[in-house]
C-alpha cells in the first residue's frame, strides 16, 4: 500500500459494493493470554557474538544477541517525508513499544514532473535526461540520516525496501520510462540489464552507507514487486521463474555488500498454486510465496493483506486464512514470517475484524506483527506532503487505515500485540 494510485485502486473496487461478512467478532475476543516463551536454545550464543544488536533468522526465528526476537511494529512511509517532528514520531513509537520500524528507503522525482513539488519534501534521485543523481543534500539524504540516527536513539530497528512496484514516491516504471524510454511493460524492470545496473547502484549507495547501522533491521528489494505495475502491465513474458531470479540475484547483491543484515522480499505473500481460484493464490502476480522463502539470501517471508481492495467477500475469514497459510508456509520452511502491512478501512471493520486477526497470527507464533499505518497526532509540519497525502490538523496521512492514539480501542488492541510478543523474547 502506499500511493494514491493504489487508493484509486481501492475506490474503483469498493464501488464493487460487494456484501459485508458478518462481523460476529466481538472487540473483547482479542484474548490477552501470553503464550510460552518459544525454546530459546534455538538461537545460539555464538551468532550474536560480534553482532551486538544485529537481529538474525535462525531456525525459523528470529534472534538478538542469543534471544528469541518477536516483535510489534509498523509502518511510516511519510516520517522522511516530513522535515520536522521526527524525534516526535520516535518518542511515540518507543512508548508505545513499537521495536521495527518500515519506512520508505526510495524517493524519486523526475526532472520533468509535472505535479507542483513542496520544496521542503525529502527525494534522494533525481532523474534527468535518462540517468539520476543522488540527492545529499539536505532535502536528500541527510534526511535519510536523521531518520536512520534517531531510530537508534530511541531502539527502534529499520525495515527499508528499496523501491516501489507502485507510483508513489519513485517507481520501477520511472526506471524503466528513463532509461528504455518506455514504460509499457512494467517487467522490463526486473529483466533490462541496464536497468537493473541503475536499481543496483542506488541499492549500493543506500545500504553502503547504513550498513553499519545498529537501526538496520532489514534491507528490503521493493514494495511489492509484482509482474504488473499500474498502469504498466506484465509483458506476457514475466513469471514466478523471472520474479524469482531477480529475488535471488538482487537479494545476493545486497549480501555481497551487506553480509550481517537481513533480507527480505517485500512482497505481499502471493502464492503460485496453479488451478486456485483466487489471484493471490494462482501465481497470476507472478509471486510464489514458498519458492522465493526457499531463497538462501532471503532471510524472513513478508506478506501484506487487505482483503477489502482486494474485493473479497468475507473478509475477515479470508484475510484469517491467508494469515494461517502464511504461518504454515513459515514452518515448512523453517523461517520467520512478517505480517509486515495489513488492514481494513472504517472503524467499526477494524474493531470487528482485527481481534480474530491479531490472535490467529499470535497463536501461529507470527514473528512481526506491523499494521498499516502509524498515525501521529500534533505534528507541526502542515499541508501536502506529495501524491495527494497531506497532513491535517496536525494528523499524519490518513488514507483510511491510519490508526490514531485516539481511536482508542483499536489502540488497545496493538498494545495487547506488543505485550505478547514481548512475552515472547529472551
Ligand atoms: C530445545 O531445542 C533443542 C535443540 O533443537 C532440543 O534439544 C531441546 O530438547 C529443546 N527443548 C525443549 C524444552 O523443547
Ligand atoms: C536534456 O535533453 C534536452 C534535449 O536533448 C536538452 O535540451 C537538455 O539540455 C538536456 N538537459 C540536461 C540537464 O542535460
Ligand atoms: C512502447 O512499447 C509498446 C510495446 O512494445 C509499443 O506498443 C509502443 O509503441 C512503445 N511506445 C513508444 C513511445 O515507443
Ligand atoms: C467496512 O467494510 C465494508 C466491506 O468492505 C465496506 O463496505 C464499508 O464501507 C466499510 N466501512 C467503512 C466505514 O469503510
Ligand atoms: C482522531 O484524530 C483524527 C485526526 O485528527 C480525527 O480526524 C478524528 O476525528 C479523531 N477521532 C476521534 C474519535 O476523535
Amino acid at each position: 500500500m502506499d500511493s494514491s494510485v493504489e487508493t484509486r485502486i481501492g475506490d474503483s473496487l469498493r464501488k464493487m459494493r460487494f456484501s459485508m461478512v458478518t462481523a460476529t467478532l466481538l472487540l473483547a475476543s482479542l484474548n490477552t493470554t501470553v503464550l510460552a516463551a518459544p525454546n530459546k536454545s534455538k538461537c545460539s550464543q555464538k551468532t550474536a557474538k560480534g553482532n551486538q544488536g544485529v537481529v538474525v533468522s535462525e531456525n525459523g526465528q528470529f534472534c538478538l544477541d542469543g534471544k528469541p526476537f518477536y516483535f510489534s511494529g509498523t509502518n511510516s512511509y511519510w516520517i522522511n517525508q516530513i522535515p520536522n517532528d521526527v524525534e516526535a514520531v520516535f518518542e511515540s513509537l518507543q512508548q508505545f513499544g513499537e521495536k521495527v520500524l518500515r519506512i520508505w528507503g526510495f524517493g524519486m522525482v523526475e526532472s520533468t514532473l509535472a505535479e507542483p513539488r513542496n520544496p521542503d519534501l525529502a527525494f534522494y534521485q533525481m532523474w534527468i535526461n535518462g540517468s539520476w543523481y543522488l540527492n545529499t543534500g539536505g532535502n536528500g539524504l541527510q534526511r535519510f540520516d536523521e531518520v536512520v540516527r534517531l531510530a537508534e536513539k530511541y531502539d527502534v530497528k529499520l525495515i527499508i525496501p528499496l523501491t516501489n512496484n507502485w507510483e508513489g514516491y519513485g517507481s520501477m516504471d520511472i526506471y524503466n520510462k528513463q532509461i528504455t524510454g518506455n514504460d509499457t511493460y512494467h517487467d522490463v524492470f526486473y529483466s533490462d540489464s541496464r536497468v537493473v545496473e541503475s536499481y543496483q547502484r542506488y541499492v549500493n549507495f543506500i545500504v553502503s552507507r547504513y550498513k553499519n547501522s545498529k537501526a538496520i533491521f532489514s534491507w528490503e528489494l521493493a514494495n511489492e514487486p509484482r509482474c504488473n505495475g499500474y498502469p504498466a502491465i506484465n509483458s506476457g513474458k514475466c513469471t514466478a521463474a523471472t520474479l524469482s531470479q531477480w529475488v535471488k540475484d538482487q537479494s545476493q547483491y545486497i549480501k555481497s555488500i551487506d553480509p550481517q543484515h537481513m533480507v527480505c522480499v517485500g512482497d505481499e505473500g502471493f502464492y503460485n498454486r496453479p488451478g486456485a481460484a483466487d489471484y493471490e493464490y494462482n501465481g497470476g502476480s507472478g509471486l510464489d510465496f514458498d519458492a522465493n522463502l526457499q531463497i538462501s539470501t532471503i532471510d524472513f517471508g513478508t506478506f501484506h493483506l487487505y482483503p477489502q481492495s482486494w474485493a473479497k467477500k468475507d473478509i475477515a475469514a479470508w484475510g484469517t486464512q491467508y494469515i494461517k497459510d502464511h504461518i504454515a508456509s513459515g514452518k515448512q520452511n523453517n523461517k520467520p514470517i512478517v505480517m509486515e502491512e495489513f488492514g481494513v478501512e472504517g472503524y467499526g471493520n477494524k474493531t470487528a475484524i482485527y481481534p480474530e486477526w491479531l490472535q490467529t497470527a499470535l497463536d501461529g507464533d507470527i514473528a512481526g506483527i506491523m499494521p498499516w499505518q502509524w498515525g501521529q497526532l500534533g505534528l507541526t509540519t502542515g499541508g501536502v506532503v506529495q501524491y495527494g497525502d497531506s497532513t491535517v490538523g496536525g494528523a499524519s496521512p490518513n488514507d483510511g487505515y491510519t490508526i490514531y492514539p485516539n481511536q482508542t480501542e483499536v489502540w488497545e488492541m496493538f498494545k495487547n500485540v506488543v505485550k505478547t510478543q514481548d512475552a515472547k523474547c529472551g
